[in-house]
């Protein structure tokens, strides 16, 4: 039987509208939540993922506010500005759009943001954090995926989850998230040998390594839930991610279509993490 697909677009909808009243709360009660976002220089996906990040915001009443930088920016500029942001009573979450260009020092600008502002959960006291299941926002797009595959009670406890792709935004967050919930947990990268004799055993899997049609079928169990991170355009503009989707979804008993999977959902994280961090603040005036 093919695979149940799981709507991450409706799931976000549904989502949203929780944070939506969360959010109504906190602006009756004189607090409008607010997420700064900063962009360096001129990626057009940045861009792209920001004015999705600013109209989301906009949808659910969170106050954005957007700071352009140019590429030749001084890196002195950017810490100052981080600097104003951490001070500033409107702002409850700010994120710094990656990758930045190479000349950054990107952990001296992440490490930057105050630890109680961090939504994206970049911050080395938050990452640190996810050792020992502390942080004080999980990164938005693993948080997503564990969002969806509550959304479809999918325990991961003494499941055998293996992850994809090691990267500090997805992978490797990803993967310690998981063994807080006591899954076992495999990650593979782009140096590991014969990738299929790992994934075949996953109970649960979940690929974030930005290559189409690094999964095929036979890589997949019979019955294992497929997660795709990826996000791939072709040269006729389409999206896809690293799953063979409509081969792999004859086999799984669930997968996440891209687009309408995990994307929708890092972006509605991110308000929840802003929602969040609003709240804490609020709960600090009384
Ligand atoms: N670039 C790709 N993914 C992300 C993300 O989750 N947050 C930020 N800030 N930049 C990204």
């Amino acid at each position: 039987m093919a695979a149940k697909v799981i709507d991450g677009k409706a799931l976000a909808a549904t989502v949203r509208q929780e944070f939506k009243r969360r959010t109504d709360s906190l602006i009756e009660a004189g607090l409008r939540p607010g997420l700064a976002v900063i962009l360096v220089g001129d990626n057009p996906a940045s861009r792209a993922y920001v004015r999705n990040k600013t109209k989301a915001c906009a949808d659910v009443g969170i106050y954005s506010l957007l700071s352009e930088f140019t590429v030749n920016t001084p890196q002195d500029d950017i810490l100052r500005h981080i600097h104003q942001l951490n001070a500033d009573p409107a702002i409850h979450g700010i994120l710094v759009q990656l990758p930045l260009p190479p000349h950054f020092d990107l952990r001296l600008i992440l490490d930057a943001i105050a630890q109680e502002k961090d939504v994206d959960g970049f911050h080395l006291y938050n990452v640190g954090g996810l050792i020992s299941g502390n942080t004080v926002f999980p990164p938005c797009t693993p948080y997503g995926v564990q969002r969806l595959l509550e959304s479809e009670n999918i325990d991961v406890a003494g499941q055998n989850v293996v992850v994809v792709g090691a990267s500090n935004i997805v992978g490797k967050p990803m993967a310690l998230m998981l063994l807080q919930r006591d899954a076992t947990v495999c990650i593979c990268h782009a140096k590991t040998r014969d990738l299929a004799q790992f994934t075949v055993l996953a109970d649960i899997l979940i690929v974030a390594a930005g290559k189409p049609n690094l999964i095929l079928p036979e890589m997949v169990k019979t019955s294992a839930v497929v997660i795709d991170v990826g996000i791939n355009r072709l040269p006729d503009g389409r999206l896809i991610g690293d799953v063979d989707f409509e081969g792999v979804r004859q086999k799984a008993s669930y997968i996440t279509p891209v687009p309408g999977g995990v994307g929708p959902m890092t972006v509605t994280m991110l308000l929840g993490n802003t929602v969040e961090s609003a709240e804490r603040f609020a709960a600090l005036r009384h």
